[in-house]
């Protein structure tokens, strides 16, 4: 049988694991909102309508920021329209994504949905239909104390005191030709160079992300970088990228290799952003937003988007995710770790309904998919300082990726317990043996191994009659000695390690 081989050592530190890694993302898309996080009259809804059952459930989840309010959905919008008294706001058409928009939700209903839910909310502008001055409006109405007309606004609808948003996303996708207000890089790099730089004299402390790519297979793909970049470096803090990994077409070996496209990503935008730094002389490092990630079959929305005229909230790509998909997104979640130095910021698409870890019926109950379980646990044990793998592991073709590693490793030291997590892909077909070498952290035992493995049910799925088909189990504890012990990987898994000072 073939195994694989890991040595940790603490002297090897990539950086913090930074919780703004475990982000999620709220759209006006499909029942993300209504129907999702927001719907009046529920059982478990507050006086606010805001859902009880998806609230707890996003604190389970352990969701660190959430971006609102879009997506496509953001470079069509008004943000005026949703705050206010409800029976006053707009009905609007939101053209990307065909759907009635009755505004019933918004603004000042988000921030205290993110109060409840205990996450940072980080604010996209619209940059597509709209520019510098409706960002700055945005901008005084969330962030402003008072005094103004549109902070005074805020604190006429109940908001005394500013929402304090530190993070705030120029536009979305505007590299993509589906997006309203699609643009060049240049005229997209020369608006958010200028709206970023009007923003911050507004409020310096703020952070902005300039739109990178909208994923690395765009025939604009690190050109449109370095050129919003010559434009913005020395205005923005984050450069965004995006990427959905499609299992339709059933390649078994490519999607499990997903992170390594995601891991190439990382650099390539790394790269780019370091060649344009070089040329401006900047000393400080760009940090990269991966602010949109996931699985995605995609292939199924175009089908959602034609079945149907102008309607309020239709179900869109509510797709079931099944234990392969969890493997896949663990994974995602380990490369992202891996990359803490450069990568600052980590939102999953979507939290609720819309390609998402929960799952709700609208009147009904909700219920954590497949995804919810890797996405928690590394939420929950990643904490500490990351520390360099470099795993010696067997190898496999893929017709996406080429030549692969099998096994894919993170490893999170908390040096104030003493904790050790190991996170551990096994993307085989066979069980995999790993030995692990702890000599570097002497005193640590061996507490816990908890694995979801898509090797006998691939294709399982949770369901509203069946929510905890696929979770995580927890395996027979490995013994150590010496400080080495060796575990065995289910085929097709993803896995976590604990470790913990010998009492
Ligand atoms: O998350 C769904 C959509 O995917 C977002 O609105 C868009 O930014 C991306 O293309």
């Amino acid at each position: 049988m073939r195994s694989a081989q890991l040595t940790i050592d603490p002297a090897f530190s990539i950086g913090p694991a930074d919780r703004r890694l475990f982000g999620s993302f709220v759209e006006h898309m499909g029942r993300c909102v209504y129907g999702g996080i927001y719907e009046p009259g529920h059982a478990t809804a507050d006086s606010r309508g805001l859902r009880g059952d998806v609230l707890q459930l996003t604190r389970e989840l352990g969701v660190s920021v959430v971006r609102y309010p879009g997506g496509n959905f953001v470079s069509g919008y008004r943000w005026e329209d949703g705050v206010g008294p409800v029976g006053d706001r707009p009905r609007r058409l939101d053209l990307a994504w065909k759907t009635i928009e009755t505004n019933a939700f918004g603004l000042d209903e988000f921030m205290t949905w993110a109060t409840e839910a205990g996450v940072e909310p980080m604010m996209a502008v619209n940059l597509g239909t709209r520019g510098v001055q409706e960002a700055c409006d945005l901008l005084e109405y969330t962030n402003h104390p008072g005094g103004t007309q549109l902070s005074d606004l805020r604190r006429k609808h109940g908001a005394e005191e500013p929402y304090g948003v530190r993070l705030w996303c120029l536009g979305n996708e505007l590299d993509g030709p589906w997006q309203v207000g699609h643009k060049t890089a240049d005229e997209y790099g020369r608006l958010a160079a200028e709206t970023a730089r009007a923003m911050k004299m507004i409020d310096p402390s703020i952070s902005l992300v300039a739109c990178g790519s909208s994923n690395r297979t765009m025939s604009t793909f690190a050109s449109w970088e370095a050129t919003v970049l010559e434009h913005t470096y020395e205005h923005v803090d984050y450069i965004s990228a995006h990427t959905y990994y499609d299992p339709s077409d059933g390649d078994r070996a490519s999607i499990l290799a997903s992170a390594v496209d995601m891991d190439n990503f990382i650099t390539d935008v790394v790269a780019t952003a370091d060649h344009v730094a070089a040329r401006q002389r900047h000393k400080r490092k760009l940090k990269i937003s991966f602010d949109e990630w996931n699985v995605w079959y995609q292939s199924r929305l175009q089908a959602d988007l034609d079945r149907r005229g102008w309607v309020e909230a239709p179900a869109l790509i509510e797709d079931d995710f099944t234990a392969l998909d969890a493997v896949v997104v663990g994974d995602l979640l380990i490369t992202l770790l891996r990359h803490a130095d450069r990568v600052g910021v980590a939102c999953q698409a979507q939290l609720a309904n819309v390609i998402a870890p929960i799952r709700t019926r609208t009147g009904g109950p909700a219920w954590r998919q497949s995804i919810f379980h890797p996405f928690a646990l590394t939420a929950r044990y990643a904490r500490g300082t990351v520390l360099r793998t470099e795993p010696v592991s067997p190898r496999y073709e893929t017709k996406k990726y080429g030549d692969v590693p099998v096994l894919d490793t993170v490893a999170v030291h908390d040096e104030e317990t003493g904790a050790l997590a190991v996170f551990a892909v096994n993307r085989g077909d066979a069980d995999l043996p790993l030995d692990l070498d702890l000599r570097g952290l002497p005193g640590l035992r061996p507490e816990q191994h908890l694995t979801l493995a898509a090797g006998s049910a691939p294709a399982a799925t949770n369901t509203e009659a069946e929510p905890e088909r696929v979770t995580p189990r927890e395996l027979t504890t490995p013994t150590s000695d010496g400080g080495r012990c060796t575990v065995a990987l289910p085929a097709c898994s993803w896995n976590l390690l604990r470790f913990a000072p010998q009492p």
